[in-house]
């Protein structure tokens, strides 16, 4: 039988935290030997939101090195840069007109995003899902590996693949989300109550997955924790249930054993236990990484050889939706 596939993006706006390992790229390595799939570092999407030149170059390929350094290989994924594939944005665009402008209005995402923005809200921003769903049926994407917050946008990939199906015969494959049922939400490590994210004015409240030993033990030294003492799984109180949810996510122990573990010991004990699981953890990506980068033009050939078969795939499909439209 032949292999589905997957197709899943990240962003290139900061520095990749513990919870896009957790909730998104672990997972993305450990199903990739039952799928073909594309990884793409989402540079066009990172614009949408402004960002210096000199940063923005080195994060993307600080992404992409992230990728292949957590166990993303090229026998099983294509691992590429979106803007080294140009029939992303010139599908963008003839989705651009057979979307309705309604069906983006309701993106409860660009609510939340252009609300913290106000004037400086770009139509890019806007459009942001639309970007988004010409990324994923370009490839003929069956499943797409995401977090919760990106459900809606993945539906409303499917309404657009739908409406240009009746419109012009059947050319897209409507995708769907697949939402990994755990580590979907890992919580900001000062803030519990915010979801753990790349923005560089919250360091203290993410692990990047860059970050020294020391770094990630003054970080999870200084977690909010609260005035009881006991060690448990409770989601009210959310300092303490995120610590346990990551030495969970990290141990695979049950939370059963992590409790009796714990028993009796006081949040230095899990703190400093935690600070140690989590730099055993990311110690072989850090060290993957650094043979990657450190070897003169190892990353740039693997990205172009992933922007070569990325793009012959893109190429054929684009042709197709130009012809089914009378644009060819
Ligand atoms: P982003 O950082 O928003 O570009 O997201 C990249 C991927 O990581 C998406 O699949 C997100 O759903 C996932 N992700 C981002 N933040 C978290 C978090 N705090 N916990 C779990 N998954 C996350
Ligand atoms: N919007 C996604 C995020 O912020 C990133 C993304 C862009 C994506 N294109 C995609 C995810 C296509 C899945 C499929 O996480």
């Amino acid at each position: 039988m032949e292999k589905k596939t997957v197709f899943s993006g990240i962003q290139a706006s900061g520095s990749l935290h513990l919870g896009n390992y957790l909730g998104a790229i672990r997972n993305w390595a450990s199903m990739q030997y039952e799928y073909n799939n594309y990884f793409c570092v989402v540079d066009l999407h990172t614009i949408t939101i402004s960002q210096d030149p000199s940063t923005l170059r080195a994060k993307i390929r600080e992404v992409a090195g992230l990728l292949f350094a957590a166990g993303i290989n090229e026998e099983n994924s294509v691992v590429y840069i979106q803007s080294e594939v140009k029939e992303h944005s010139e599908l963008a665009w003839i989705l651009n007109c057979i979307t309705p402008l309604g069906w983006l209005h309701r993106m409860t995402q660009f609510k939340e995003k252009s609300e913290t923005q106000k004037e400086e809200v770009s139509v890019g921003l806007f459009d942001y899902p639309v970007l988004q769903a010409a990324d994923i049926l370009l490839y003929d994407a069956h499943l797409v590996p995401v977090g919760e917050d990106q459900r809606q946008h993945v539906e409303l990939c499917r309404d657009i693949a739908q409406r240009f199906n009746y419109r012009y015969g059947q050319v897209f494959l409507p995708p769907e989300a697949f939402i990994a049922p755990f580590g979907g939400r890992v919580m900001g490590l000062a803030n519990p109550d915010k979801k753990m994210s790349k923005s560089e004015e919250k360091q203290e409240d993410s692990i990047s997955l860059l970050d020294s030993p020391d770094q990630i033990r003054g970080k999870i030294k200084k977690a909010t924790t609260d005035s009881l003492r006991d060690i448990r799984f409770n989601q009210e109180r959310p300092g303490v249930n995120n610590l346990l949810t990551i030495y969970q996510l990290l141990t695979e122990k049950n939370q059963e054993e992590i409790e009796n573990h714990f028993a009796g010991k006081s949040y230095k004990d899990l703190k400093e236990q935690l600070a140690e699981v989590v730099i055993e953890s990311l110690r072989p990506l850090q060290e993957r990484y650094n043979e990657l980068t450190g070897e003169q033009g190892c990353l740039e050939e693997m990205l172009a050889r992933g922007a070569e078969r990325a793009g012959a795939q893109a190429e054929r499909k684009i042709r197709q939706v130009q012809e089914s439209m009378g644009l060819r």
